[in-house]
């Protein structure tokens, strides 16, 4: 059994989250509590299986099997009541490299593409980069929430837009996207022609008060418009082994996105990480459901003693272990409140303005970590602000 208040050394071992802070912020002596990482140990079943393998002792080219394959479609089935077919499955290293070859095979240079802001900072990367136009659609930010201004949205994609990239769950703002909402942008985009990528990598990690709806999943139409992308690495920490897969139920979508990942070498897998996706569904479930419970507290711990003892507000999130912090009453320009955090505080959080503008006075704090750490963090921050 996983425990999830325990505490592990995780420094030299080559970890992003924990080894790259002098990189990062330029000092390594901080509490990293940035980058979407937990630390938490994945499920045993994961490290059962990996040893398992070990023994065996042979890590060649990997290909996934239909009996896996099915696995993935039942755990889409029973965690969102997605019903697909295991032909409209793509499996690739990652959600960010499917974007990018996504956007390559479906757009043109110059093309416009929306995202809802503040987002993830590499869907700003990943359309600039590939030398297509970004379209922000800035989310409101309305008595400590998010939620979208629909006029504007279709006033955006009317615009001229060849591509929609959906976060959802959202990173940073934390919102599940409710039925009627992911229906209207839906209907929105369909009217005029507009594919929906829709990134659902935090899918797995909604609040129970809250569901997650695939937008796929929502009709027959929707599906042939969309390409949804999934992983199991979000939900159940295992960001190093590369899997990832994509839902395609529309045929010429699908061969044209697979034939483009192909081109690329990208159609054989991690080896560990197919042993990891075997092992986890559906066997991670109650590992998942204990990680929701912890996350959900977590947050309410933070956002409680945050508010209460300091000016600072934090969106309520609905899903994601990432909090989005509203920290405006400080005062601060967006690198004076970055610095505040490293220097003062001494805890690594992902600045909010790297999710664009309206990030400006924000950061995001990765709450999956154990209470130990959370309440470290938490009484540093409030000791710094309190301080000031
Ligand atoms: C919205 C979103 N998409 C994609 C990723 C990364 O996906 P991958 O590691 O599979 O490229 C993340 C990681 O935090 C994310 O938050």
């Amino acid at each position: 059994m996983t425990d999830f208040s325990r505490v592990f050394e995780r420094k030299r071992t080559h970890s992003l989250k924990w080894d790259h802070l002098n990189t990062i912020f330029q000092t390594d002596d901080l509490l990293p509590m940035w980058v979407a990482d937990m630390d938490f140990q994945a499920p045993e079943v994961v490290n059962q299986a990996i040893k398992q393998r070990a023994d065996h002792g042979f890590y060649g080219y990997t290909i996934i099997n239909n009996e896996l394959m099915y696995k993935v479609t039942d755990w889409l089935k029973e965690t969102h009541q997605f019903k697909t077919n295991i032909d409209s499955l793509i499996f690739s290293p990652g959600v960010i490299p499917s974007i990018n070859s996504a956007i390559n095979v479906f757009t043109n240079p110059g093309d416009k593409i929306l995202i809802q802001t503040p987002v993830y900072t590499p869907f700003f990367n990943l359309i600039k980069e590939n030398d297509r136009e970004i379209i922000e659609q800035e989310l409101v930010h309305k008595n400590n929430r998010y939620e979208i201004d629909f006029k504007d949205f279709e006033r955006k994609i009317k615009s001229g837009i060849k591509a929609f990239i959906l976060c959802s769950p959202h990173n940073p703002v934390g919102r599940v996207w409710r039925e009627d909402e992911l229906k209207k942008m839906a209907e929105i985009c369909l009217a005029h022609d507009v594919l929906i990528f829709s990134d659902e990598i935090h899918a797995d990690l909604a609040f129970k008060e809250h569901k997650h709806i695939p937008i796929a999943s929502l009709s027959e139409e929707i599906s042939q418009q969309t390409i949804t992308f999934m992983s199991p690495t979000k939900t159940f920490n295992l960001a190093g082994l590369q899997i990832s897969y994509i839902i395609a139920e529309n045929t010429k979508m699908r061969t044209k996105l697979a034939n483009e990942l192909n081109r690329q070498g990208m159609n054989m897998m991690n080896t560990i990480g197919v042993i990891a996706l075997e092992a986890v569904y559906p066997q991670g479930r109650p590992w998942l459901n204990h990680l929701l419970e912890v996350i959900s507290e977590n947050k309410n711990y933070v956002k409680e003693r945050l508010e209460k003892e300091t000016s600072l507000k934090v969106i309520d999130s609905e899903g994601t272990y990432l909090l989005w912090i509203d920290c405006e009453s400080l005062g601060f320009s967006p690198e004076e409140l970055n610095e505040f955090f490293v220097k003062t505080a001494k805890v690594g959080l992902n600045r909010g303005s790297s999710y664009g503008k309206l990030g400006n006075q924000f950061m995001r704090m990765n709450i999956a970590c154990p209470k130990e750490i959370i309440i470290e963090g938490t009484n540093r921050i409030i000791n710094a602000i309190n301080k000031k």
